[in-house]
């Protein structure tokens, strides 16, 4: 009893009256528009749950506000007319600081002249690549005169050019030192003569602008000013500074960021040859859709070449540039993803919005039906 009366009671608020059964007319034209509905329906109920499932990234740009100090730059750098001997790596930059021929986490490869590797171990920047002949006997107290260049003793090559460097001379004469001679020094700077050099690792560098180089030579200080020993460069014309960039990136690589001196190459045969890279770096900050944060970099880049070849009246260094500037943008990519509600109202949306329209070209089409009859018939009448 109470149920009836409460189903009664609900009735009240039905929005959705039926209509009685038996006036329904089904007609072949209101099919064809129910099954060209629901398909329609399908469709875009598929697209909508596509769209529900897609990660979309937004990039907000703003001021970068965090303080980073520091930045690593990756980099796989081949030169193939460059022994590591020669090649030396210095990064600087406005603060101040320098880090001359850096000791950190970069590696040089020698590569024999078709590119192969020569040695399975890398050698670190800044440790000798010409390894002395160390089992050679000395004599006991043996202190090795470092020709003037620093009061001690140098007992090997390599510590004679440390000596030298320091002192701003330059190392010009392996032949005349007599720890070189020992080593073998000329000889296995012989051997290298025709071989590239691969350099790859990173270094850290401060978040200012400033630069990083591939330069021949040893490099010092003279005078505060940055020089580089080139005698031994000069010494012969096979060396230049074409090189290939596998790949650099300020910050680790990732899938997002697009570097684009990746996978360049340039070419010349010049050796006093200068290449610049001008590049512009923008902080760039991914947070994906577990609310983790992955902080990078990205860079613009332009170039520019020197040729500094005798006679054509400029003088540089040779080698290759990389100067950097920071922007002061940051970039922000967010990861998002439609909610739930949203797409449930999608669909909502859909299927009522195709029902609807549907009904009114169904009803269109029944009354234009109906009006067509009624003159067919009339037209057989007269
Ligand atoms: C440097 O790049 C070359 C060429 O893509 C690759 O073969 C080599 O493994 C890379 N070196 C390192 C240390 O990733």
């Amino acid at each position: 009893m109470f149920q009836r009366k409460l189903s009664n009671g609900f009735k009240r608020f039905d929005a959705y009256a039926k209509p009685l059964d038996d006036f329904k007319v089904k007609t072949f034209a209101g099919g064809a528009v129910t099954i060209i509905s629901s398909i329609i329906i399908i469709f875009l109920f598929i697209s909508e749950f596509l769209d529900y499932r897609k990660v979309h990234t937004e990039p907000i740009l703003t001021v970068d506000k965090s303080r980073k100090e520091r930045m690593s730059i990756f980099m796989n750098i081949t030169f193939p007319h460059m022994p590591c001997y020669l090649l030396s790596v210095d990064v600087m930059d406005v603060s101040g600081e320098q880090q001359n021929d850096i000791e950190h986490d970069v590696y040089k490869t020698r590569l024999d002249p078709n590119g192969n590797v020569i040695e399975s171990e890398a050698s670190f920047v800044g440790e000798s690549e010409i390894e002395g002949d160390q089992d050679a006997e000395l004599p006991p107290n043996y202190c090795g005169s470092c020709y003037g260049a620093r009061r001690g003793c140098c007992n090997t090559c390599d510590e004679v050019k440390e000596a030298y460097a320091a002192k701003g001379w330059s190392f010009n004469n392996p032949g005349k030192v007599e720890q070189c001679v020992r080593e073998g020094y000329g000889d296995k700077v012989e051997e290298q003569k025709n071989e590239g050099c691969n350099v790859h690792g990173f270094v850290k560098v401060n978040k200012v602008a400033g630069n990083f180089h591939f330069a021949p030579g040893k490099s010092f200080q003279q005078n505060g000013m940055h020089v580089h020993d080139l005698q031994q460069f000069y010494k012969s014309t096979d060396f230049d500074f074409s090189h290939i960039i596998h790949s650099i990136s300020f910050g680790k690589p990732q899938e997002r960021i697009f570097n684009p001196l990746d996978d360049t190459q340039k070419e010349t045969s010049i050796s006093r040859y200068q290449f610049q890279y001008f590049l512009k770096i923008v902080s760039t900050n991914t947070v994906y859709l577990d609310g983790t944060e992955e902080p990078s970099n990205q860079y613009s880049v332009t170039e520019h070449d020197q040729d500094f070849s005798i006679g054509s009246g400029v003088y540089g260094l040779p080698g290759v540039f990389f100067n950097y500037e920071i922007s002061p943008m940051l970039v922000t990519y967010t990861e998002t993803r439609k909610s739930f509600t949203s797409f449930l109202t999608g669909v909502c949306a859909i299927v009522g919005g195709v029902f609807t329209v549907a009904g009114i070209i169904d009803s269109f089409i029944y009354t234009a039906e109906k009006k067509l009859k009624k003159k067919i018939e009339l037209g057989k009448a007269s």
